[in-house]
């Protein structure tokens, strides 16, 4: 089988080192063009010296990509850019898996009340498929557009979407609390990533409906409940560097166990998703640098107990470039695991 011809735009990015580490040793993928535009000639194994020997491939400015023949381009860059950016590949036919946010909000409105712009193009937010294989595998396989989930987002819809889906009726309200590594916030400098903000620190941000992974998160679990759904959404920076932890309240007359059996049969031929026992409670080091995300019920049991969802995954694996590459193998036909255990 020919290997698969994959571009990388803003390819010095966090998510970008990652791609490029799982593309370089994956079996059907071979990647014929990165791109940066600050660092645009030089070999990105002088950005990440990690690279070296690994992919030595030299950065090519973003407008420079579009003389490479390629099959699939992933991107890596700001929401805005990546849409502006990704327009002219997605108009020559090539699948296009997007790692901002531009493609995850169908509605343009509710695009434009949280990120502050007109989206650039519109007319594409239908036909994009939001990229959450547990719950889209069939239209990935035929994406064109593929919206790439938020890491948030991922850790807090993968436990809730089977049961939004089955007793959604029985759910009143939400809170996820969630807690991110530094590297969430990108290699773009920004004060609260300095080392000395963030170490042996604890801090939320956003809180009170304002952070923009909401709207994806009501979005998708408005889709499962066939019903409007709000969520109450905490994030906190931790001081390390990376990984996710979701607690996730859900107040609802159904039991933990019950929860947990709707969502363990939900996922039972999942590769990627690991149930947990109460007793062995998903924690971050237990899948940095893995695509899983592991998962555990508890609490619940009387008219005013929640029922605690705890989820964990590596916000640049399955909360970004791990989760790219698995829909890259749904959309090119592959196996779903190619590339990704390891
Ligand atoms: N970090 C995460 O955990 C995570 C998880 C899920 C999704 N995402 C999303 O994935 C995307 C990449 O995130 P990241 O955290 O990996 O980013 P990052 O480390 O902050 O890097 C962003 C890259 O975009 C490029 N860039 C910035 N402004 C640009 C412009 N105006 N034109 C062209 N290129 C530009 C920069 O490359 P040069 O300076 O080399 O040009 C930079 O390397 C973002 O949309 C982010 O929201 C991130």
């Amino acid at each position: 089988m020919e290997k698969i011809r994959i571009g990388i735009l803003g390819a010095t990015s966090y998510t970008g080192n990652e791609l490029i580490r799982l593309l370089a040793f994956h079996p059907n993928a071979e990647i014929v063009c990165v791109s940066s535009q600050s660092y645009a000639s030089k070999r990105i194994c002088d950005i990440y010296p990690e690279l070296k020997g690994i992919f030595d491939g030299i950065l090519l400015a973003p407008d420079a990509v579009s003389s490479v023949a390629m099959d699939c381009l992933f991107s890596c860059l700001p929401h805005a850019v990546s849409a502006e950016l990704l327009i002219p590949f997605i108009e020559k036919g090539i699948r296009v898996i997007d790692l901002s946010a531009d493609f995850r909000l169908k509605d343009p409105v509710t695009y434009k009340t949280w990120y502050m712009h007109e989206h650039p193009s519109p007319e594409y937010l239908e036909q994009a498929v939001f990229g959450l294989p547990e719950r889209y595998r069939n239209a990935i396989a035929t994406a064109s557009i593929l919206a790439n989930p938020g890491c948030y987002v991922t850790s807090i819809l993968l436990p809730l979407l089977p049961l939004f889906e089955t007793i959604g009726k029985s759910i009143d309200w939400i809170i996820a609390d969630s807690k991110s590594g530094v590297s969430g916030a990108g290699r773009t400098l920004k004060l609260v990533s300095h080392f000395v903000e963030a170490n042996e620190n604890c801090s939320a941000y956003s809180v009170g409906h304002t952070h923009r992974h909401t709207p994806e998160i009501e979005q998708e679990l408005s889709f499962a409940a066939r019903r409007p759904v709000s969520i109450t959404f905490s994030p906190h920076l931790l001081p390390i560097n990376r990984g996710i932890l979701s607690t996730i309240y859900i107040h609802t007359r159904e039991s933990a166990q019950t929860c947990k059996e709707i969502v363990a049969e939900a996922y039972a031929n999942e590769p990627f998703i690991r149930m947990r026992e109460a007793s062995d409670m998903p924690r971050i080091a237990g899948v940095a640098h893995t695509n899983y995300c592991d998962m555990a019920f508890a609490g619940g049991g009387s008219e005013i107990q929640p029922v605690i969802a705890i989820s964990a995954i590596d916000n640049l694996l399955k909360g970004a470039s791990g989760q790219a590459v698995q829909n890259m193998n749904i959309m090119f036909g592959l196996s779903e695991t190619a590339g990704l255990l390891r």
